[in-house]
């Protein structure tokens, strides 16, 4: 257990242009949440205290990550100068004092607790600067890392200032650094921007600290862990890695995913033992499934609790707010929002169950519909234990199904029914014996005619 405080500098007031897009770069999500709280979520992780640096009118940034990170700090980088002079923008925050300072891009989103670790614990063990490096199949783009024949990190050099030879280099830049807080003003202070763009570089603080002789080191990382993303096809390489990194943490749960690569996985995802999914199931934010449970195919699942040996789909719908309690059955096209079903109930066949309480044991019947809503506001169905609702009924909210109670097939409740009733709410039928014999006589004889 380190005792060591740290600061966390996010860094996340680019334009983010490649990306084509009206919403801010930053705030694209995979696994279902923004690449920010991804990066958020790490320095929770470890403890740290975070300063998030945006760029000016970023108030949906801002927003966003207070939600995920009450306590972040932000500051505004006026003008895009470079990475160093953003670091920079957050210096009140750098004042402050702290043993460990970590740069982390935002659009860095797959960076785990423990590689933020590694670095300080190279600042703990006396460097100045750590620098992650990692060998990409591609190194168009990033800066090099310049080591001495004895291993020690010289200098990084962006692509665009790098020689031939530098840039042969395969060890490159993946963004994330860490300095020792009594230091990391000082060194990020006199980086100039004397460079091909005219930036002032926060990679630069590697030659920086060697001609203040402080020591600079660089540890490694898969190329996996320090995917940037700039493009829509670059985030969507990052979500393809954080869904590998989710099943398998499924499955070392004690989660049967029968074809994992057809299960989409979001970052919040609770899934118990001994659950299993089938092939092509989606599951939005927010849900949690208990053991035991079964989710048949084709099943989209958002916002929702499933309960232990529940079993959903194929098909099925749970929207935000669906709550089946344990043993409950939730068929194929039925759509459930909003609504508690209660141990044992079943719903197995094409109906709509939304803003409604339905009690243990009851059967909704094929095609039955909770008609919640007037146009204005919405309105609760109850529906008590045991009860049977028959096919093809219509309960018009805000209404009362009691306990035991039966509703005919096809039937519009529109008023409260007690316990322990039978409700019919349609026509009765009417049968003219014959009657079929003579319209048909009729009908032959007006054809004929014209
Ligand atoms: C940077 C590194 C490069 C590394 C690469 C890894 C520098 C100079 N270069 O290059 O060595 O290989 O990342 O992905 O650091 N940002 C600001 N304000 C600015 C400029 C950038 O907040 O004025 C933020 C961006 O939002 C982004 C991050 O800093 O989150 C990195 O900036 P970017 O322009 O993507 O740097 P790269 O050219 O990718
Ligand atoms: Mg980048």
């Amino acid at each position: 257990m380190t005792t060591r405080t740290c600061l966390i500098v996010v860094l996340a007031a680019g334009e983010g242009t490649r990306m084509r897009s009206s919403r801010p770069k930053v705030l694209h999500a995979i696994g279902g949440r923004s690449l920010l709280a991804h990066v958020l979520d790490v320095a929770s992780a470890v403890g740290a205290r975070a300063a998030v640096v945006v760029g000016p009118e970023q108030e949906a940034v801002v927003g966003a990550a207070r939600a995920v990170m009450p306590g972040a700090e932000f500051y505004i980088q006026q003008e895009r100068r470079g990475t160093a002079h953003a670091v920079l923008a957050a210096k009140a925050a750098l004042s402050q004092g702290t043993d460990d300072v970590v740069v982390v891009f935002a659009d860095t989103p797959l960076i785990t607790p423990q590689t933020v670790a590694r670095l300080r614990g190279a600042v703990a063990a006396g460097a100045g600067v750590a620098v992650l490096g990692f060998r990409p199949a591609d190194p168009t783009g990033y800066g090099r890392l310049i080591a001495d024949p004895a291993g020690r990190l010289l200098a990084i050099r962006e692509e665009k200032d790098a020689s031939p030879a530098e840039r042969a280099i395969s060890l490159c830049n993946a963004g994330l650094m860490a300095l020792a807080g009594d230091v990391a003003l000082t060194l990020l202070q006199q980086i100039r921007d004397d460079n091909a763009k005219r930036e002032f570089y926060l990679t630069d603080a590697v030659a920086v600290a060697r001609t203040m002789g402080v020591n600079a080191v660089a540890l490694e990382a898969e190329e996996d862990e320090v995917r940037g993303v700039n493009t829509q096809g670059q985030l969507a390489e990052a979500e393809a890695v954080l869904q590998r990194r989710l099943r398998a943490a499924a499955h070392e749960a004690g989660v049967t995913i029968v074809a994992p690569e057809t299960v989409y996985l979001c970052a919040d995802t609770k899934l118990g033992r001994d659950v299993t999914i089938e092939p092509y199931v989606v599951f939005g934010p927010g849900v949690t499934v208990e053991d035991g449970a079964l989710i048949r195919s084709f099943s989209h699942l958002e916002g929702a609790h499933v309960g232990r040996g529940a079993r959903v789909g194929p098909f099925a719908r749970l929207r935000p707010g669906a709550n089946l309690d344990v043993d409950v059955h939730v068929g194929n096209f039925v759509e459930v929002k909003e609504a508690r079903l209660e141990a044992g109930a079943k719903a197995n066949h094409l109906a709509y169950i939304g803003d409604a309480r339905v009690g243990a044991g009851a059967n909704i019947g094929a095609g039955t519909i909770t008609c919640n809503y007037d146009g204005f506001k919405k309105h609760v169905t109850e529906i008590g234990r045991e009860a049977f609702i028959g096919s093809n009924s219509a309960l018009v909210a805000p209404v009362k199904i009691g306990d035991g109670t039966y509703v005919a097939s096809g039937s519009v409740i529109t008023r409260d029914v007690p316990a322990n009733s039978l409700a019919f709410g349609r026509a009765r039928q009417v049968i003219k014996e014959g009657l079929a014999t003579q319209l048909r006589a009729v009908l032959r004889a007006g054809k004929n005619k014209s």
